[in-house]
């Protein structure tokens, strides 16, 4: 969690609770040309990105869409409509994420598309979102279906101050979407065994709460905040069991879980009240919402010490996803909940364009902290940099692969990489500038012209030959 990104200052089921089996198991073809190699059988490659994030086509009223009307909360002005517009270009996107040698994409579905007033849902929004996903899989690509990816329609929140539900502070929010989920789900349960029921609840949290940089934009506002972690785990936990419910009536496998942010924290010295600080951090934005939802270990009050066992809430994942992208250095002081100062190592050789520290040992660090802890299989569900000049991102994969090619021989159970972003895409409060995507967009362009970008060949060769060879690591992952 950092201070440049976080604010301005700074499957297989053993145990899955459902009678519906696990898509994680053998759902996912290997791809036809998968070399013996080092990654399983199988194994998925992709790209992924968010609705709000790379749709750029008007949708119905979100918090999002208010909240980048407000003056000041997007960084220079920068519009979502200007983005990538996936929406209409999606049938390239998915041919070129097909030339790469994907097998799967990740996506989100836009909730205010689907169910732009409470109880009604929009034909024509399924319909297309039906349409993308008979694309994906004429390139041959599995999709992984993310419900919730931090937008939510304006009758269910509206940061402007409109009558609303009240967001997620709301039980009614709660069940809300537990009914958008239970009458969405079986829209799609044809064409998808994947789902991802929330995308990082602790850093919408954080950012919602805490920083108050995303709507609905309060700052330090610990009540509300563990209001809105106590509900988007049952949110969570009922939307998992509606999903495995309908399945099981289909006598059809399906993977559900969320995608975690996991950071790699680091004491910024010896001292142990940095490392007190160190762990309470780690504790809270690495594993807090997982312990519940994994194990049923539920931390009630965010601050480590009301930790409820709720066995109800136990196993309610089929895989972990986990979203990695960089590491902080920890100061004991605690900020509200946040139980100490994290910030970037200001002597971090790399970093990339949001001031991110780039350190690749961190995703070997998550893989091995969360098998330890949960040993549930793991799917990386995000993992790139914001990188303009393509000057760091073939570094950035090849060293981010070679950690995760060693866990899978240390023996964790990873089912696949998944790469922020497949495409540039609007990265919300900072706006259009950063570029994450594994394909170039012109945003000036009128056709929104798509280039793959140098940096992309790294990850298509470790995807032709299941493996980072040394010979990959020696043309592609040289230090920067
Ligand atoms: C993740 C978010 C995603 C994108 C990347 C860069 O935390 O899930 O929407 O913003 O970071």
């Amino acid at each position: 969690m950092h201070f440049t990104r976080w604010g301005f200052v700074m499957v297989a089921l053993a145990g899955c609770s459902s009678s519906a089996t696990s898509a994680m198991p053998d759902a996912a073809p290997s791809p036809p040309d998968a070399r013996p190699g080092v990654f399983p059988a199988g194994f998925l490659w992709g790209g992924a990105t968010a609705a709000y994030q790379a749709e750029s086509a008007a949708s119905p009223a979100s918090d999002w869409s208010v909240w980048e009307t407000l003056p000041g909360k997007i960084k220079n002005g920068d519009r979502s409509a200007d983005g990538p517009d996936q929406w209409d270009h999606y049938e390239a996107d998915f041919a070129l994420a097909q030339s790469m040698g994907h097998n799967a994409y990740r996506f989100s579905i836009e909730w205010a598309r689907i169910e732009p007033t409470p109880g009604t849902f929009d034909e024509a929004a399924i319909t297309h979102y039906r349409t993308m996903i008979a694309s994906m899989k004429a390139h041959g690509l599995r999709p992984i279906v993310t419900l919730w990816h931090f937008t939510n329609p304006t009758w269910v929140q509206d940061p402007s101050g409109g009558r609303s539900l009240g967001g997620w502070e709301t039980q009614a929010t709660v069940d809300a979407y537990v009914s958008y989920v239970t009458r969405v789900v079986p829209r799609f349960a044809d064409v998808v065994d994947f789902w991802i029921t929330l995308n990082e609840p602790m850093v919408y949290i954080i950012q919602g709460y805490f920083f108050g940089m995303w709507p609905p934009g309060h700052g330090i506002d610990l009540d509300n905040a563990v209001k809105v972690h106590n509900h988007l785990i049952d949110a969570h936990v009922r939307g998992f069991d509606a999903i495995h419910a309908h399945y099981a009536t289909l006598e059809q496998p399906v993977a559900v879980t969320i995608a975690s942010n996991w950071v790699a924290f680091d004491p910024a010295s010896a001292s142990s009240a940095d490392v007190d600080a160190t762990r309470g951090l780690e504790r809270l934005v690495d594993y807090a919402f997982l312990d519940a939802i994994v194990k049923g270990d539920v931390d009630t009050a965010l601050d480590g010490a009301a930790v409820v066992h709720r066995d109800a809430y136990a196993n309610h994942v089929d895989v972990i996803g986990v979203n990695f992208y960089q590491r902080e250095l920890v100061t004991a002081g605690a900020i509200g909940i946040v139980p100490g100062v994290p910030s970037i190592d200001p002597s971090a050789p790399l970093k990339n364009d949001l001031g991110w520290e780039l350190y690749p040992a961190g995703m070997g660090r998550a893989l091995d902290g969360l098998w330890a802890r949960y040993h549930v299989p793991i799917v990386i569900t995000e993992n790139g940099i914001a990188d303009a000049a393509d000057r760091y991102r073939s570094w950035y994969i090849v060293t981010n692969l070679d950690e995760v090619q060693k866990a899978v021989t240390r023996g964790v159970d990873v089912r696949g990489y998944l790469h922020w972003a497949l495409v540039d895409n609007f990265e919300w409060a900072e706006g259009l500038a950063p570029r994450f995507g594994l394909v170039a967009v012109d945003y000036g362009a009128p056709e929104k012209t798509r280039t793959i970008r140098a940096s992309a060949g790294a990850m298509i060769e470790i995807i032709k030959v299941n493996e980072v060879t040394s010979e990959i690591k020696s043309r592609w992952g040289a230090a920067p």
